[in-house]
Protein backbone atom coordinates (compact mmCIF):
# COMPACT_ATOMS: atom_id res chain seq x y z
CA UNK A 1 0.00 0.00 0.00
CA UNK A 2 1.01 3.58 -0.53
CA UNK A 3 1.36 6.26 1.80
CA UNK A 4 -1.45 8.68 0.14
CA UNK A 5 -4.08 4.98 0.48
CA UNK A 6 -2.47 4.03 4.10
CA UNK A 7 -2.96 7.67 5.45
CA UNK A 8 -6.98 8.01 3.54
CA UNK A 9 -7.68 4.50 5.10
CA UNK A 10 -6.51 5.20 8.66
CA UNK A 11 -8.07 8.46 8.48
CA UNK A 12 -11.31 6.78 7.57
CA UNK A 13 -10.69 3.97 9.82
CA UNK A 14 -9.88 7.31 13.08
CA UNK A 15 -12.90 8.89 12.20
CA UNK A 16 -15.43 6.39 12.06
CA UNK A 17 -14.20 5.06 15.36
CA UNK A 18 -14.75 8.52 16.96
CA UNK A 19 -10.79 9.52 17.45
CA UNK A 20 -10.97 13.16 17.76
CA UNK A 21 -7.98 14.98 15.37
CA UNK A 22 -8.22 11.88 13.41
CA UNK A 23 -5.86 13.60 10.48
CA UNK A 24 -3.17 15.02 12.97
CA UNK A 25 -3.06 11.28 14.58
CA UNK A 26 -2.86 9.74 11.12
CA UNK A 27 -0.18 11.44 10.21
CA UNK A 28 1.91 11.43 13.77
CA UNK A 29 1.46 7.61 13.80
CA UNK A 30 2.93 7.19 10.51
CA UNK A 31 5.64 9.55 11.11
CA UNK A 32 6.24 7.29 13.72
CA UNK A 33 6.41 4.12 12.06
CA UNK A 34 8.16 5.52 8.46
CA UNK A 35 10.92 7.72 10.74
CA UNK A 36 9.76 10.64 8.48
CA UNK A 37 8.63 14.18 8.77
CA UNK A 38 5.43 15.13 7.65
CA UNK A 39 6.65 17.17 4.66
CA UNK A 40 8.31 13.97 3.75
CA UNK A 41 5.44 11.85 3.88
CA UNK A 42 3.11 14.28 1.63
CA UNK A 43 6.47 14.83 -1.15
CA UNK A 44 6.52 11.24 -0.87
CA UNK A 45 3.19 9.85 -0.83
CA UNK A 46 3.31 7.21 -4.05
CA UNK A 47 6.04 4.85 -2.57
CA UNK A 48 5.01 1.81 -0.79
CA UNK A 49 4.76 1.34 2.77
CA UNK A 50 7.08 -2.27 3.44
CA UNK A 51 4.52 -5.11 4.74
CA UNK A 52 5.64 -4.82 8.17
CA UNK A 53 5.24 -0.83 8.09
CA UNK A 54 1.80 -1.45 6.80
CA UNK A 55 1.61 -4.16 9.95
CA UNK A 56 2.80 -1.95 12.24
CA UNK A 57 0.83 1.29 11.53
CA UNK A 58 -2.67 -0.20 11.31
CA UNK A 59 -1.85 -2.17 14.27
CA UNK A 60 -1.28 1.35 16.12
CA UNK A 61 -4.82 2.65 14.61
CA UNK A 62 -6.85 0.29 16.42
CA UNK A 63 -5.14 0.87 19.21
CA UNK A 64 -6.09 4.31 18.71
CA UNK A 65 -9.27 3.67 18.23
CA UNK A 66 -9.44 1.25 21.16
CA UNK A 67 -8.75 4.60 23.41
CA UNK A 68 -4.86 4.39 23.82
CA UNK A 69 -3.41 7.97 23.28
CA UNK A 70 -1.39 9.01 20.34
CA UNK A 71 1.02 10.23 22.34
CA UNK A 72 1.23 6.66 24.49
CA UNK A 73 2.03 5.32 21.31
CA UNK A 74 4.68 7.45 19.69
CA UNK A 75 5.70 7.85 22.87
CA UNK A 76 6.72 11.69 22.62
CA UNK A 77 4.55 14.46 22.90
CA UNK A 78 6.62 18.40 22.01
CA UNK A 79 6.43 21.24 25.21
CA UNK A 80 7.64 24.51 24.80
CA UNK A 81 9.35 23.66 21.77
CA UNK A 82 11.16 20.25 23.15
CA UNK A 83 10.29 17.06 22.85
CA UNK A 84 9.28 14.61 25.60
CA UNK A 85 9.31 11.20 25.77
CA UNK A 86 5.81 9.91 27.31
CA UNK A 87 4.71 6.95 28.48
CA UNK A 88 1.53 5.36 30.52
CA UNK A 89 2.35 6.48 34.03
CA UNK A 90 3.15 9.74 32.90
CA UNK A 91 0.93 12.90 32.23
CA UNK A 92 0.72 13.98 28.41
CA UNK A 93 2.01 17.56 29.15
CA UNK A 94 -0.56 20.04 27.71
CA UNK A 95 -0.56 23.03 25.63
CA UNK A 96 -2.24 25.11 28.65
CA UNK A 97 0.25 24.53 30.81
CA UNK A 98 3.39 26.23 28.78
CA UNK A 99 1.25 29.43 30.36
CA UNK A 100 3.40 28.64 33.49
CA UNK A 101 6.41 28.83 31.67
CA UNK A 102 5.11 32.04 30.18
CA UNK A 103 3.90 33.51 34.33
CA UNK A 104 7.57 32.28 34.91
CA UNK A 105 9.62 34.41 32.75
CA UNK A 106 7.35 37.78 32.42
CA UNK A 107 7.72 37.59 36.49
CA UNK A 108 10.83 37.77 36.10
CA UNK A 109 10.88 39.86 33.26
CA UNK A 110 12.44 37.63 30.79
CA UNK A 111 11.88 37.36 27.58
CA UNK A 112 11.77 33.60 26.14
CA UNK A 113 15.38 32.93 24.52
CA UNK A 114 16.82 35.40 26.57
CA UNK A 115 20.09 33.97 28.35
CA UNK A 116 19.62 35.24 32.22
CA UNK A 117 17.03 36.78 34.18
CA UNK A 118 18.06 40.57 33.90
CA UNK A 119 16.13 41.89 37.54
CA UNK A 120 19.60 42.39 39.83
CA UNK A 121 16.96 40.82 42.86
CA UNK A 122 16.90 37.29 40.99
CA UNK A 123 18.70 34.08 43.19
CA UNK A 124 18.88 36.02 46.03
CA UNK A 125 18.34 32.75 47.63
CA UNK A 126 21.29 31.11 46.18
CA UNK A 127 24.04 34.33 45.68
CA UNK A 128 23.06 35.04 41.72
CA UNK A 129 21.88 31.65 40.38
CA UNK A 130 18.08 30.84 40.58
CA UNK A 131 16.77 27.97 43.10
CA UNK A 132 13.44 26.40 41.38
CA UNK A 133 11.14 23.75 42.13
CA UNK A 134 8.84 22.29 40.29
CA UNK A 135 6.20 20.02 42.38
CA UNK A 136 4.41 17.06 40.88
CA UNK A 137 6.86 17.18 37.85
CA UNK A 138 5.34 13.84 35.70
CA UNK A 139 7.24 13.92 32.73
CA UNK A 140 9.41 16.99 33.69
CA UNK A 141 8.41 19.42 31.37
CA UNK A 142 8.62 22.24 33.67
CA UNK A 143 11.38 21.54 34.92
CA UNK A 144 13.16 20.88 31.94
CA UNK A 145 11.74 24.25 30.17
CA UNK A 146 12.80 26.55 33.14
CA UNK A 147 16.28 24.74 33.62
CA UNK A 148 16.26 25.65 29.65
CA UNK A 149 15.01 29.18 29.85
CA UNK A 150 17.29 29.92 33.19
CA UNK A 151 20.78 28.53 32.09
CA UNK A 152 22.25 28.79 35.36
CA UNK A 153 19.37 27.86 37.57
CA UNK A 154 19.19 24.99 39.87
CA UNK A 155 15.60 22.71 39.93
CA UNK A 156 14.72 20.58 42.37
CA UNK A 157 11.44 18.29 40.89
CA UNK A 158 9.47 16.08 42.87
CA UNK A 159 6.93 13.44 42.12
CA UNK A 160 5.05 10.79 44.50
CA UNK A 161 5.56 8.44 41.46
CA UNK A 162 8.47 6.30 39.92
CA UNK A 163 7.22 6.36 36.67
CA UNK A 164 7.12 9.62 36.17
CA UNK A 165 10.73 10.27 37.94
CA UNK A 166 12.12 8.28 35.90
CA UNK A 167 11.13 9.72 32.41
CA UNK A 168 11.87 13.02 34.03
CA UNK A 169 15.47 12.20 34.60
CA UNK A 170 15.39 10.99 30.95
CA UNK A 171 13.73 14.00 29.43
CA UNK A 172 16.52 15.93 31.68
CA UNK A 173 19.26 13.93 29.98
CA UNK A 174 17.77 13.89 26.78
CA UNK A 175 17.66 18.07 26.88
CA UNK A 176 21.34 17.92 28.44
CA UNK A 177 20.06 19.66 31.79
CA UNK A 178 20.40 16.61 34.18
CA UNK A 179 23.06 18.02 35.88
CA UNK A 180 21.36 20.95 37.38
CA UNK A 181 17.71 19.14 38.29
CA UNK A 182 17.53 17.02 41.51
CA UNK A 183 15.06 14.45 41.17
CA UNK A 184 13.15 13.88 44.82
CA UNK A 185 10.57 11.27 45.26
CA UNK A 186 8.52 12.79 47.70
CA UNK A 187 5.39 14.01 48.58
CA UNK A 188 4.97 17.99 47.68
CA UNK A 189 8.41 19.47 49.19
CA UNK A 190 7.89 17.87 52.48
CA UNK A 191 11.66 16.36 51.87
CA UNK A 192 12.42 20.13 52.29
CA UNK A 193 10.93 21.01 55.32
CA UNK A 194 12.13 18.74 57.64
CA UNK A 195 14.67 20.03 60.32
CA UNK A 196 16.07 16.40 60.32
CA UNK A 197 17.02 17.33 56.75
CA UNK A 198 20.24 19.40 57.04
CA UNK A 199 21.16 19.06 53.79
CA UNK A 200 18.30 21.30 52.88
CA UNK A 201 17.41 23.40 55.84
CA UNK A 202 19.24 26.40 54.56
CA UNK A 203 17.37 25.94 51.25
CA UNK A 204 14.76 28.69 50.09
CA UNK A 205 13.68 28.70 46.66
CA UNK A 206 12.99 32.16 44.20
CA UNK A 207 10.31 30.30 42.24
CA UNK A 208 8.07 27.56 42.71
CA UNK A 209 5.78 26.14 39.81
CA UNK A 210 3.26 22.85 40.44
CA UNK A 211 0.67 21.66 37.88
CA UNK A 212 -0.84 19.59 40.58
CA UNK A 213 -3.80 16.96 40.08
CA UNK A 214 -7.08 19.41 40.07
CA UNK A 215 -9.75 17.45 38.47
CA UNK A 216 -12.57 16.34 41.06
CA UNK A 217 -13.49 12.70 41.55
CA UNK A 218 -17.18 13.87 40.73
CA UNK A 219 -16.01 14.96 37.37
CA UNK A 220 -14.59 11.47 36.37
CA UNK A 221 -17.56 10.67 34.26
CA UNK A 222 -17.28 13.81 32.16
CA UNK A 223 -13.30 12.74 31.11
CA UNK A 224 -12.85 11.69 27.45
CA UNK A 225 -12.24 7.67 27.79
CA UNK A 226 -8.64 8.04 26.64
CA UNK A 227 -7.97 10.37 29.39
CA UNK A 228 -9.47 8.27 32.28
CA UNK A 229 -8.79 4.90 31.17
CA UNK A 230 -4.85 5.48 29.57
CA UNK A 231 -3.42 8.77 32.27
CA UNK A 232 -2.44 8.10 35.86
CA UNK A 233 -5.20 8.82 38.29
CA UNK A 234 -2.68 9.98 40.75
CA UNK A 235 -1.65 12.82 38.25
CA UNK A 236 -5.46 13.75 37.69
CA UNK A 237 -7.82 14.07 40.48
CA UNK A 238 -7.07 15.93 43.37
CA UNK A 239 -9.57 14.98 45.90
CA UNK A 240 -13.79 15.31 45.89
CA UNK A 241 -13.14 19.00 44.43
CA UNK A 242 -10.13 18.50 43.06
CA UNK A 243 -8.39 21.13 45.04
CA UNK A 244 -6.93 18.87 47.59
CA UNK A 245 -3.19 19.79 46.88
CA UNK A 246 -3.82 23.55 46.98
CA UNK A 247 -3.82 24.36 50.21
CA UNK A 248 -0.65 22.24 51.46
CA UNK A 249 0.90 23.15 48.24
CA UNK A 250 0.80 27.05 49.23
CA UNK A 251 1.56 27.20 52.81
CA UNK A 252 4.74 25.00 52.08
CA UNK A 253 5.55 27.44 49.37
CA UNK A 254 5.32 30.36 51.71
CA UNK A 255 7.80 28.20 54.09
CA UNK A 256 10.09 27.57 51.47
CA UNK A 257 10.06 30.71 49.29
CA UNK A 258 12.72 33.52 49.80
CA UNK A 259 10.67 36.99 50.37
CA UNK A 260 10.64 38.34 47.31
CA UNK A 261 9.80 34.61 45.54
CA UNK A 262 7.45 33.89 43.49
CA UNK A 263 4.83 30.71 43.44
CA UNK A 264 2.90 29.71 39.96
CA UNK A 265 0.62 27.04 39.74
CA UNK A 266 -1.74 25.94 37.38
CA UNK A 267 -5.92 25.96 38.29
CA UNK A 268 -8.31 23.53 36.66
CA UNK A 269 -11.72 24.97 35.59
CA UNK A 270 -14.04 26.42 37.88
CA UNK A 271 -11.08 26.45 40.77
CA UNK A 272 -10.40 29.87 40.76
CA UNK A 273 -13.01 30.96 43.45
CA UNK A 274 -11.72 28.12 45.88
CA UNK A 275 -7.93 28.70 45.37
CA UNK A 276 -7.31 32.07 45.26
CA UNK A 277 -8.62 32.48 49.01
CA UNK A 278 -5.49 30.73 50.34
CA UNK A 279 -3.42 33.29 48.74
CA UNK A 280 -5.25 36.14 50.79
CA UNK A 281 -3.38 36.49 54.02
CA UNK A 282 -1.43 39.52 52.56
CA UNK A 283 1.63 39.43 55.27
CA UNK A 284 2.64 36.47 53.27
CA UNK A 285 1.30 36.95 49.65
CA UNK A 286 1.00 40.26 47.28
CA UNK A 287 1.41 40.63 43.63
CA UNK A 288 -1.62 37.81 42.98
CA UNK A 289 -2.35 37.56 39.31
CA UNK A 290 -4.87 35.14 37.36
CA UNK A 291 -3.91 34.53 34.13
CA UNK A 292 -6.41 33.02 31.38
CA UNK A 293 -5.06 30.30 28.79
CA UNK A 294 -6.25 30.75 25.07
CA UNK A 295 -9.58 30.04 25.78
CA UNK A 296 -10.40 32.26 27.83
CA UNK A 297 -10.45 30.23 31.49
CA UNK A 298 -8.55 31.53 34.60
CA UNK A 299 -5.38 28.81 34.65
CA UNK A 300 -2.51 30.01 36.33
CA UNK A 301 -2.67 31.69 39.31
CA UNK A 302 0.70 33.67 40.64
CA UNK A 303 1.56 35.41 43.65
CA UNK A 304 5.17 37.14 45.50
CA UNK A 305 6.05 36.06 48.56
CA UNK A 306 6.06 38.89 51.04
C1 LIG B 1 -1.14 17.10 36.55
S1 LIG B 1 0.34 16.14 36.67
C2 LIG B 1 1.53 17.33 36.11
C3 LIG B 1 2.76 16.73 35.50
C4 LIG B 1 3.66 17.76 34.81
N1 LIG B 1 4.15 18.75 35.76
C5 LIG B 1 2.90 18.44 33.69
O1 LIG B 1 2.55 19.62 33.85
O2 LIG B 1 2.66 17.81 32.66
C6 LIG B 1 0.56 16.09 38.42
C7 LIG B 1 1.79 15.33 38.90
O3 LIG B 1 1.84 15.48 40.32
C8 LIG B 1 2.18 14.23 40.90
N2 LIG B 1 1.67 14.25 42.26
C9 LIG B 1 0.42 13.96 42.68
N3 LIG B 1 0.31 14.12 44.01
C10 LIG B 1 1.53 14.54 44.44
C11 LIG B 1 2.06 14.87 45.71
N4 LIG B 1 1.30 14.81 46.81
N5 LIG B 1 3.36 15.24 45.78
C12 LIG B 1 4.14 15.29 44.69
N6 LIG B 1 3.69 14.98 43.45
C13 LIG B 1 2.40 14.62 43.32
C14 LIG B 1 1.58 13.20 40.00
O4 LIG B 1 2.24 11.95 40.13
C15 LIG B 1 1.78 13.85 38.61
O5 LIG B 1 3.00 13.47 38.04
Amino acid sequence: MDIRSALKLAMHRLREGGVPSHTLAAELLLMHVTGRERVWLYAHHEELLTPEQERDYFALIARRIAGTPTQYLTGKQEFWGLEFEVAPGVLIPRPETEHLIEVALERFHVKSGHAFPRDTSLGAASGGALRIADVGTGSGCLAVALAKEFPEASVIATDISTAALDIARRNAARHSVASRIEFHECNLLDEFLSPLDTRHSTLSFDLIVSNPPYIAHSDSADLPRDVRDHEPHSALFGGAHGAKIYAPLITQSAQLLRPGGIFVCEIGFGALDRVRPLLADASIWTAIRVTNDLAGIPRVLSAQRV
